[in-house]
Order: C-alpha cells, then structure tokens, then sequence
C-alpha cells in the first residue's frame, strides 16, 4: 500500500525573504534556509542549495521581489527603481546559463516592473504579484504534466529516470516524475529505478530521498549500470526532465541523459522528455546552440570530502548534455503529449 503523496516543499516567502529547502544537505538533513539577499538567492542557486530549471526559476523570481519588497518599506510603497530590478535581474541570471527557466522567469519579472513603472505603480507589490503567479503557475503546470503522461505509466510500470526532475526540482510534483505521482495517486503500482547521477548525485541523494518519502519504491543504480539494467527487458518507459529544449526538439537536461537516450534506443525502450512551456526556447533552433554550464572541477576530483583523483588530474566537468531528439520518443507537456514533430504547433504563437 502506498502512503498519501506529501510532495516536499521546497520553496515558501518568509517574514523577510523566502525560505528553501537546502537540498545540498539531503538527504542526510533537512534544513531550511532563509534567504533575505538577492546576493544569498544567488549564491544558493550557483551551488545547487535550490536546483532544478522550474524551481531556480521560481526561486529567482521570489527572491528578486523579496529583496524589491524590503527595499521599498513594509507596506512596499518605498523608493525601489528600475534600475536597481535590472541590477537583481542580471546578478540572478548570471548564476546558471543552461535552464532557460531561470532566464524566462526573470524575463516576466523585469516586463512587470517596467509596466508598473510606466503606469505608476508602486514597483514591491507588482514584482510579488508576478512572483507568486510565476510560483502558482509553476505548481500547475506540474500537475498538467501528471495528467499528461499518465497513460505512460500503467499499473505494473517500472520507470527509469536520471537526475532529479521530482517534486525537488520544481515547486509542485515535478515533471518527469509528475506521471508516476499521478498514476500512484490513481492506485498504480509502480516502481522507479533512479540513476545514481554522477557527480553531485541528485538521483541517489534527491530522487530516491523524494521518492521513499512518497512511499514510491525506487531502485538506485550507478549510471554505468543502465544500459545493462535496459538490455534485460522490464524497463516501461524512460522519463527525464529538461532544463532547455531547442525549437528544433533537442534537449539540454543532466549531463548522461544523453548517453541513456542511446542506450535505451539501442533496447526499444521509449524516452520521454517532461517539462513545462517555460522549459522550451523556441529563439535556440537547436540543440548545438543551448549554453552548456560546466561546473568545477573539484566537482570530479572529490566526492563526501575523499579525494578520488590525483592531484592535478585534468578534469572536464560540464553540468548538461544535449539529447538529439531523434532519440526522444515524446515530450510530456502541459498542454498535452507530444511527438517531436509537432511540438512547433504549439510553439508557434
Ligand atoms: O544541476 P541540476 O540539479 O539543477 O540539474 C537538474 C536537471 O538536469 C533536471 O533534470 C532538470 O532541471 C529538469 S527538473 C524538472
């Protein structure tokens, strides 16, 4: 029998901020942290205390109007300019350039405050509005997504997933994993075997944590492991998030995702793509073009504080790779699933 979901909240306003869930500390601690500062939001997303493209997009948006909020006074009616937002708006999205969430949020953010200003209105409660839309919004459109691939994961469904693209990664159920909390809901037995994620081991750490928590069984496996775990048949589906996709269907999502999504062609196994309108950039035709981040090298070199690589190993330590998406099968939105063909009919304006 499965426990009722209890998605963790990972993001919440405070009385002089917002407070997030540290998912650095997971799944040992769970530690909340208030963040007051556009500088401390910052800081927070460059090192993966809050994390995921939906989540850092919503994060980034709260924290931009919690500091405008502060800053204009208690009642927000206080002196906070335009250029001030811009300054917060660049210092955000300079944190992390591969999820496109990140800069769609801020994007939304700053035409706010622009409109605000040119209509006079008081800039803090416009920018908290638009904050908590982007926040509500995000919340829904997870659940649309649950709807969405439901019928990808019937009763009996093993799901193979990489990263974390779970209630963690965004403010709602997650995308990739939204499915199987909607079909779980529905009384469906299903299992997730959870590539460990190699290096900062968001599917050990993050999605087996959400995932035991929900009462979901899920298996870990190093990521070496999955093509052999494909080649053995059982596999349903494979279902990853996505922290950009080209308008041509490429996607940038965690670094090995690229690797799984030949692996599992190789063994007939189909891989969905799970992500929300935010997540897709019809202004980067393809993939080559997505902004990939890489990450330090001490990222590789050691691992819990144990050096695992001789000292002055060169390392190359990107955050993302891109799946051509002659590999992806569909893509589970909320506005419905989609083949890669005609995803630009609902890009298209
Ligand atoms: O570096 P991270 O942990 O932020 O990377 C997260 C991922 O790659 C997720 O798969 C992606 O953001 C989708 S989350 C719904």
């Amino acid at each position: 029998m499965f426990r009722a979901m209890m998605p963790p909240s990972t993001i919440a306003w405070s009385a002089s901020g917002i407070r997030v869930l540290d998912q650095t500390r997971l799944p040992v601690e769970e530690v909340y942290l208030d963040l007051v500062t556009v500088d401390e939001v910052a800081e927070a997303i460059r090192a993966l205390r809050v994390r995921g493209a939906p989540l850092i997009g919503v994060a980034a948006a709260m924290g931009l109007a919690a500091a405008a909020l502060r800053a204009g006074g208690q009642g927000g009616g206080g002196a906070v300019g335009l250029e001030s937002v811009r300054q917060d708006c660049a210092t955000l999205r300079a944190t992390r350039p591969t999820a496109v969430n990140l800069g769609w949020a801020l994007d939304r953010m700053l035409a706010r405050a622009e409109r605000a200003v040119a209509s006079g209105e008081a800039l803090p409660p416009a920018l908290r509005a638009e904050a908590q839309a982007i926040w509500d919004e995000d919340r829904a459109m997870c659940d649309r997504i649950g709807e969405a691939g439901l019928a990808l994961v019937p009763d009996g469904a093993t799901i193979l997933t990489h990263c974390n693209a779970g209630a963690l990664a965004t403010s709602g159920k997650g995308t990739a994993l939204a499915p199987v909390y909607a079909a779980v809901e529905r009384g469906r037995r299903v299992s997730v075997i959870a590539d460990e994620t190699r290096p900062l081991l968001q599917g050990s750490r993050l999605t087996a944590w959400e995932l035991g928590r929900a009462g979901v069984p899920c298996t870990v496996i190093a990521d070496s492991m999955a093509a052999s775990r494909l080649s053995r048949g059982g596999i349903t589906a494979v279902l990853v998030g996505a922290d950009r996709i080209a308008a041509n269907g490429d996607t940038a999502n965690k670094i090995g995702t690229y690797g799984l999504a030949l692996a599992a062609r190789a063994h007939g196994v189909p891989l969905y793509v799970a992500a929300p309108r935010s997540t897709f950039d019809p202004s980067t035709p393809h993939g080559s073009l997505i902004p990939i981040e890489q990450r330090a090298p001490e990222e590789m070199t050691r691992l819990g504080g144990t050096v695992t690589a001789p000292a002055g190993a060169l390392v190359w330590n990107p955050a993302f790779d891109v799946t051509p998406v002659a590999l992806i099968t569909g893509f589970i939105t909320d506005a419905g699933l989609f083949a890669p063909d005609r995803l630009m009919e609902w890009l298209r304006p």
